[in-house]
Parts: structure tokens; C-alpha cells; sequence
């Protein structure tokens, strides 16, 4: 008996920025990018292609797939970091795109790891009214907040959107649980300033706007160990060996990330589901992407136990597993 996903959707922005053309744009080659961070390609929005619009094209294929109506939605979170506006939030703009009138809406900043988070809070809702359907959404443009001549942070992310549906089963699926963490003590390593305001406090030397800003090596090696940690301790609370793991959807990084984290956590590939190469890192989209299209593609079972892992600016971090 818990909550489970109903239906899964995503939407990639038309445009592909490939590496070769990243050559012409940042003093980089298309083989370093390629060999460091198996990343080839990634999606850019264009205009019509705002946060809030990747997460309602999302969220309109998420419902289609639950077999779900807008109307019986009662809340709706959006995990971003890159709104197009600061004030409403993403999720007001799907909430009304959607026409879910009896739905709440509100955004959650958690960097890559928003979409889990906001699967736990969506499961906590359920679990108190189980005739609630919730759609929790990841959706990014940080293409619009890089600074595209910095070479340590443009090359790694792209744009999109993924969705899902979730309701209360009585069966024995549903989500089993999760172990989140943060750790704002370091979030100079991993963070992009607010945009140009009259706060005097903001008014820094050193806000070069709002960008994402990178110690790349420093995150690196606290986004393998939070994840391996994060992971070890969700299975040990369960009782459950690493080995019952069906199917592993990690945050999509980069490759030097993943095949960290696999290695640490002796997982066999063929288990871990991959698609940096297409997509780069899209932040909170990033897991809900690679979610449909696992799902899509019947890569999962029912009854299979999925494991999902996260690591973002905050630093924010965690796990969750799934009876599929
Ligand atoms: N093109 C060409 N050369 C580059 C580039 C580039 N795009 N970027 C850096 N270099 C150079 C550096 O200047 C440096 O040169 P030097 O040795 O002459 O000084 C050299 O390549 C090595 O640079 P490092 O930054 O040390 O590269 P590293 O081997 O650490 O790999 C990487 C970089 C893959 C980004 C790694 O640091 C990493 O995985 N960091 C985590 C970053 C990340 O994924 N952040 C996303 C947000 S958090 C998350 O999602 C988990």
C-alpha cells in the first residue's frame, strides 16, 4: 500500500547544441568534453520554450499516460532553479497552462535533487489523503543562467522537463522510502547569485549575475561520496541488500560522476539507467527525464524495486527507492 507513479512525461527543447559547436562558442574541444564528462549533446529553449512551458508539455503527456484529468489534480509541485520569473512561480503558470483549478501550486529550489524531494512531500500529502493526485515536475532552462564563456560550467548543462503522476495504490507497490540531506555550510561551492536588485546586501562585489558558478573538482568528490552515503543508509534502514536492487535512476551529472558512483556502489551497469550523453545535465529535470524514458521504453517491471539518487547546489542530496 503507498504511492505510486501513475503516469510518467517529458519535453526536450527543439534545438541540439552539440560539442563541435560548443568549440565555436568557448575556448574547448569537442574531445575533452566527450571524454570527460561523456556528454555529447544537449538541449537549448528558445522562445515559447520557458521553464513553465517544458514542464506543462511534460505534465500533459505525465496525465495523458496516468489516465489522469487536470481537474483532479490537488497540487502540483515544480522543482526549478530557473525560473523565467521569480514571483509566481513555475508551477502557478503549469497550474493555470493546465486549467487544474482545484490544484495548489508552488515551486521547490533543491537544485538537482528537486524532483526527489519533491516526491517525498507528494508522498507525505498521499499517505495523509489518499484520494489525492499530485504531478511533481523537474524542469530547467539553465541555459539562460550559464555564462557561456565560462568553459567549467557551460559544456555541462542543458535544458528540459520531466513529469509524473502520482496517486495511493492498495496494492504492495508504492514508494518505500527516502534519506535526504543538506548541507548549506558549503554552498560557495555550487551556487548562481540573485539577478541585479536594490537589496544592499546584494549589491557585492563579485555578483557577476545570475550564473551558475562551479568549483568543479570540490563538487565532484562530494556528490560521489553523498550519493554512495545517502544510498547505504536508505538500504540499511530498509534492510534491503544492494543486490535486490532492480533498476538504478541516478541524477545525470556526468559520466566521471556516474561511473564513480557505480563503481563505489558495485552495481552492475546494465542496471543503471544512462542518457547524459543526449541531454548533459538538466538539474531537477534530469531524473524525471530519464524516468519516462525508462518507462517508456518498458524498462522497468512492475514489482521491480527502483532506486533513485540525487546531488545538488545547497548542497542538497538524497535517495529513494520504489516498488515499481
Ligand atoms: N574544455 C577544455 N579544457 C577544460 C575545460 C573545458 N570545458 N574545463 C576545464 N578544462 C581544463 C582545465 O582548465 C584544466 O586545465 P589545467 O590542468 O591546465 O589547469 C583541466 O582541463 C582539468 O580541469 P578540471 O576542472 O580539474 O577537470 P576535471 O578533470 O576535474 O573534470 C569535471 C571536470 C568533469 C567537470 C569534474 O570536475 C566534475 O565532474 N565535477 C562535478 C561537476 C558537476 O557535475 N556539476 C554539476 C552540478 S552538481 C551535480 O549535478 C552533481
Amino acid at each position: 500500500m503507498g504511492t505510486v507513479v501513475l503516469g510518467t512525461g517529458s519535453c526536450l527543447p527543439e534545438r541540439i547544441l552539440t560539442n563541435l559547436e560548443l568549440e565555436t562558442i568557448v575556448d574547448t574541444s569537442a574531445e575533452w568534453i566527450r571524454s570527460r564528462t561523456g556528454i555529447e549533446s544537449r538541449h537549448i529553449g528558445g522562445r515559447g520554450e520557458q521553464t513553465y512551458q517544458l514542464a506543462t508539455n511534460a505534465a500533459k503527456k505525465a496525465l495523458a499516460a496516468a489516465g489522469v484529468s487536470a481537474k483532479e489534480l490537488g497540487l502540483i509541485v515544480v522543482g526549478t532553479i530557473s525560473s523565467h520569473m521569480l514571483m509566481p512561480s513555475s508551477a502557478c503558470f503549469v497550474q493555470s497552462e493546465l486549467g487544474a483549478e482545484n490544484a495548489f501550486a508552488y515551486d521547490l529550489n533543491a537544485a538537482c535533487s528537486g524532483f526527489l524531494y519533491g516526491l517525498d512531500l507528494a508522498d507525505k500529502y498521499i499517505r495523509t489523503d489518499h484520494s489525492m493526485k499530485i504531478l511533481v515536475i523537474g524542469a530547467e532552462t539553465l541555459s539562460g543562467r550559464l555564462n557561456w564563456q565560462d568553459r567549467n560550467t557551460c559544456i555541462l548543462f542543458g535544458d528540459g522537463a520531466g513529469a509524473a503522476v502520482l496517486g495511493h495504490s492498495d496494492s504492495e507497490r508504492g514508494l518505500i522510502d527516502s534519506n535526504h540531506r543538506s548541507d548549506g555550510s558549503l554552498w560557495d561551492l555550487l551556487y548562481m547569485h540573485a539577478p541585479e536588485s536594490l537589496n544592499p546586501d546584494l549589491l557585492v562585489a563579485g555578483n557577476s549575475g545570475a550564473y551558475i558558478q562551479m568549483e568543479g573538482r570540490e563538487v565532484f568528490k562530494h556528490a560521489v561520496r553523498a550519493m554512495e552515503d545517502s544510498v547505504r543508509g536508505l538500504l540499511q534502514k530498509q534492510n534491503i541488500d544492494i543486490n535486490a536492487i532492480d533498476f538504478v535512476i541516478p541524477h545525470q551529472a556526468n559520466m566521471r560522476i556516474l561511473n564513480n558512483l557505480i563503481d563505489r556502489l558495485d552495481i552492475p551497469l546494465r542496471k543503471v539507467f544512462i542518457n547524459v550523453s543526449k541531454y548533459g545535465n538538466t538539474s531537477a529535470a534530469s531524473i524525471p527525464i530519464a524516468l519516462d524514458e525508462a518507462n517508456r521504453h518498458g524498462l522497468i517491471a512492475e514489482g521491480d524495486t527502483v532506486l533513485f539518487c540525487s546531488f545538488g547546489g545547497g548542497f542538497t542530496w538524497g535517495a529513494t527507492l520504489i516498488k515499481w
